[in-house]
């Protein structure tokens, strides 16, 4: 059969498309017929956007030989790489800057699927197809017919079709283009990855079905009422039964109810009947406001506990499940999180469905960034070019259009990192128009032109502290604006640090109205040799690297550290205690919620083991209440140990997103302090030809290394000062002067020498004199190692004088030794995850049991990890270690070099060594990857210290 040839300048054309229906609200029909086109798709790709022409749209086109793929999906992510690979750039355009032009080698996917008609679809009425997301670009036929273009990869386009519909052998064509005007728009720090990668569906459209509708819900905190109003294109009736309304649409109603809040997210069940459709409704009764300067809702500020959430998923990459956006929603209601800003656009309908039903604010964003523009000052932006702005007004009315129903909005925001412009100002102003009942969003503009929030990213604390207290000075509208940090704590590698510090800030200051950390998980792509892959690991020409993997969960979705300690610096109970005079002062830390939902429970450890526990009433204190509480007696018969109080608050019944007894405060305070550990030096070091010997070790009698502890073999400690950079070590390119992952390089720290200065045997120790130093500099460490024993026991103490101008801080301070084997860990401190001078909240005091493959934290690109706080004690390989004072411990099966040249955790391979690290000092983690290093009180300095390890055989 013969085809029309159809033009291909659509894919360089600034306007969004043609052919396409109005945006309207996304929903569920409760009765009219949806068939989804999702499943297995033939696939064809080309590697321009001409190589083939259109026949294929064509009735009766063979494509027997085309592969098959699965809609939704990316196709550079299925049929390992036949169909090309994913591409990284952090900001950076993949293509020549010269819009709306796009290069001529762009991966074009021809997807076809051919589909009957269910039995039961009826024979009247019309009928759309919508398209859920597709990127970039794409031109659609159904039945040879072309029913037109589109882009705004992230945002739904419906097409009417019915009259094209037959009951068997519907061939729908849809022609997919990698690159377009529309990639100019959508320069997002992720994958750039082509396809149909959400829902297709058919959806029936009976005569007098529901067409576009807006749910108006709002509450009166004075008067406890809520007033519904329906408008509908399509008159109708609404009910909503527990509240006994039924009122026609355009018609609104107050009756008393219970207000949705993220904390409280109490939904009715409503229906919107036409006359050919019933369609339900999830009401939430809530109203946001700019009120003295603050963001409130249903009267009150709010405190956003967020964090920003790409859609990703380690196989599928955008195309995401059900089940797995709910395990989003679930792991952030589970780890405290009260906010979600959707980075950088709008995510599939179903994940905020899920926002309503379980409690989360919501930014929804805009798909749109243009950052790649910055690299030549901004000029040509398409932002601030008339020509695109139709484009961004269909991008903005595409998202409000469609999640307008949703109560867990309360921003829309116009987009990401795109400068300033006319069109920002235009997207605004037509949102502004149409929904007045929620605020904008856009952190591009510091002058809040746009703007109902003054919101920064990666702010530092000292500024942030500056805008608390509003000497930040700024454009008149600013300076009576709220501010929220729309992204900090960047989460990449081990980190982010000083988190805690924020959130003090945040509380402390009323126009701090909190954040959202970046981001919600890395976005690494399974990979058969490398584990996981970032940047780069494609060949692709121009990459980021692993600035992709920067989330609080793993690409698997496991909790990383910081999701853990995230959880604990924004708990919205306080649990503060007072050892010495048996209270605990409990404060509610919820803006809505009081704390009946909660039961409390304290224990009483004895060295870190639990001998006593019971519940604690508490009363269901209101928001911001505080109340003391007094624990019962301390048990006895703890003399001469160390004692502490842990309360904890737990969930008191099953909620929607969590059990019974699920943790969600807690606080631990001391009771009686921990006696150090004494060796009394009773015992005098001996000497043979080749060996020294003193209490339970021996020694190399011409280097004095230790050799043997007990029957167990070591490889000897050493000072140690090197640790393996984080990316929050190495920080950003932007932030020269602080970067110390380099400048610990540059100074030599990974490549310190130990010269020995003397052996000397005393009376009562043996003492080893060195000093620490790197090639090429005067700087060194005066290191001394002196060891006593009372006949079991052995004790080292390390004296470290630093020698010359310490130009840097240290990356760590303590010995590293070598054991032959170990496998069990056991020991009291800080656990049971890992923690560092700035990430160390949530780690609690207690006994901990794991093993050395479990001390690792994962980080996709290998890095400093799994460091233990606090430890009074480990026992490990055989040995015993009470530390004087309470150390960082770790453990790994290579040595810090090794983990410092690996690029894939897949390039760690065991070696016949434990390495085990007793620290003394760990510098900060920070947020230097994207924001500032460690505050200065996390800086590990190179100063005069002395500590101590006993060392004897495990009991
Ligand atoms: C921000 C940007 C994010 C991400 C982050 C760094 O500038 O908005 O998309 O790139 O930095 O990871």
């Amino acid at each position: 059969m013969s085809f029309r040839t159809t033009s291909v300048d659509y894919v360089e054309d600034v306007s969004p498309g043609s052919g396409a229906l109005p945006p309207r609200a996304w929903y569920a029909s409760s009765d009219a017929k949806a068939l989804s086109l999702n499943g297995s798709w033939r696939l064809r790709v080309s590697a321009t956007i001409d190589a083939e022409d259109d026949s294929f749209a064509g009735e009766g086109y063979d494509a027997g030989d085309w592969a098959e793929v699965s809609v939704p999906g990316h196709w550079v992510l299925q049929g390992d790489g036949a169909f090309g690979s994913p591409i990284y750039t952090n900001h950076l355009y993949p293509f020549p800057v010269d819009p709306p032009h796009v290069p001529t080698e762009n991966p074009t996917g021809d997807h076809l699927r051919v589909f009957d008609l269910p039995a039961d679809w009826p024979g009247d009425g019309g009928a759309v197809i919508r398209f859920d997301g597709v990127e970039s670009c794409a031109r659609v036929w159904l039945n040879g017919t072309d029913i037109g273009e589109f882009k705004g990869s992230r945002l739904p386009h419906e097409f009417a079709v019915g009259h094209l519909l037959k009951p068997t052998g519907n061939v729908l064509a849809v022609r997919v283009h990698q690159w377009s005007a529309g990639s100019y728009l959508e320069d997002q720090d992720q994958w750039w990855l082509p396809g149909i990668f959400r829902d297709v569906t058919l959806l029936h459209r009976p005569a007098g079905s529901v067409g576009d509708f807006f749910v108006h819900a709002s509450f009166d905190h004075v008067t406890g009422e809520g007033t519904l109003r329906v408008d509908s294109d399509v008159d109708g009736r609404v009910s909503v039964p527990a509240l006994d309304i039924d009122v026609a649409t355009g018609e609104s109603v107050t009756v008393a109810v219970e207000p949705w809040s993220a904390e409280t997210p109490k939904l009715y069940d409503g229906e919107l009947v036409t006359a050919g459709e019933r369609v339900p409704l999830r009401i939430g009764f809530r109203t946001v406001v700019l009120e003295d300067g603050l963001i409130k809702v249903n009267g009150r500020a709010i405190l956003f506990k967020g964090v920003n959430r790409h859609e990703w998923h380690p196989e599928k990459g955008r195309a995401l499940d059900l089940a797995t956006m709910r395990e989003d929603v679930l792991l952030m209601k589970r780890h405290n999180l009260n906010a979600v800003r959707t980075s950088h656009y709008p995510p599939h309908p179903a994940f905020l469905d899920l926002c309503d039903e379980y409690g989360l604010w919501v930014i929804d964003e805009c798909d749109l960034e243009t950052h790649g523009f910055t690299e030549q000052a901004w000029r040509d932006n398409p932002v601030d070019d008339d020509r695109w702005t139709p484009a961004l007004l269909d991008r903005a009315a595409r998202m409000v259009e469609r999640d307008k129903n949703h109560p867990s909005i309360v921003f829309w925001s116009l987009g990401n990192e795109a400068g300033t412009g006319r069109g920002l100002t235009a997207m605004a102003e037509w949102i502004h128009g149409r929904d007045s009942s929620r605020l904008v969003h856009y952190e591009g503009d510091w002058d809040c032109r746009d703007t109902d929030v003054y919101s920064r990213m990666y702010a530092f604390h000292d500024e942030v502290e500056k805008i608390g207290q509003g000497l930040d000075g700024g454009t008149h509208k600013r300076r009576d604006l709220p501010f929220i940090q729309c992204e900090y704590g960047h989460a990449m590698g081990n980190g982010p640090g000083g988190l805690a510090d924020y959130q003090e800030l945040f509380e402390k200051y009323d126009r701090l109205q909190g954040g959202f950390i970046w981001e919600w998980i890395d976005h690494g792509i399974k990979h058969p040799e490398l584990g996981y892959a970032y940047g780069g690991d494609f060949g692709e020409e121009l990459h980021d690297g692993n600035f992709v993997c920067d989330g609080l969960i793993f690409p698997d979705r496991t909790p990383s550290p910081g999701l853990v300690e995230y959880k604990k610096v924004i708990e919205p109970v306080r649990i503060e205690g007072d050892g010495a005079d048996g209270t605990v002062r409990v404060t509610n830390k919820y803006d809505f919620a009081d704390l009946s939902g909660l039961a409390f429970e304290w224990s009483f450890q004895v060295d870190g083991k639990t001998v006593e526990a019971g519940a604690l009433s508490v009363p269901a204190l209101a928001p911001g209440e505080s109340a003391d509480v007094k624990l019962p007696e301390p048990p006895a018969d703890a003399q001469g140990a160390e004692t502490q109080w842990t309360v904890r608050a737990l969930l008191a019944a099953d909620t929607a997103w969590g059990q019974k007894d699920h943790e969600v405060a807690w606080g631990q305070f001391p009771a009686s302090a921990r006696p150090l550990p004494t060796v009394a030096a009773t015992d005098r070091p001996t000497a043979s030809e080749k060996l020294i010997y003193l209490g339970p070790a021996s020694f190399d009698a011409r280097t004095g290394a230790l050799k043997t502890i007990g029957g167990v073999e070591v490889t000897a400690p050493r000072l140690d000062v090197w640790r393996a950079p984080t990316d929050n070590d190495d920080g950003a390119e932007w932030q020269t002067d602080t970067r110390y992952g380099m400048l610990w390089r540059k100074y030599g720290l990974h490549r310190m020498r130990h010269r020995l200065d003397a052996v000397e045997l005393g009376d009562d120790a043996l003492t080893v004199r060195t000093r620490v130093a790197p090639a090429a500099w005067e700087v060194g460490l005066a290191t001394v190692y002196r060891w006593t024993s009372d006949g079991t026991r052995l004790k080292l103490t390390v004296s470290v004088t630093p020698e010359g101008d310490w130009k840097v801080p240290l990356p760590r301070l303590g010995i590293r030794f070598g054991l032959p084997q170990a496998d069990a860990v056991r020991w009291f401190g800080g656990g049971p995850g890992e923690a560092y001078p700035d990430t160390r909240l949530a780690s609690m005091v207690g006994r901990w049991n794991s093993t050395v493959d479990e001390l690792q934290t994962p980080y996709v690109r290998p890095q400093e990890n799994g460091a233990r706080a606090d430890v009074r004690w480990v026992e490990l390989g055989g040995l015993r270690i009470d530390g004087d004072p309470e150390f960082w411990f770790s453990a790994r099966r290579w040595t810090s070099e090794q983990l410092d040249a690996a690029a894939h955790l897949t390039d760690l391979t065991p070696g016949d060594t434990v390495w085990v690290n007793l620290d003394h000092g760990q510098h900060g983690i920070g947020s230097q990857s994207c924001g500032p290093g460690p505050l200065p009180q996390y800086h590990l300095r190179a100063e005069p210290t002395e500590f101590s390890f006993v060392f004897s055989t495990a009991r």
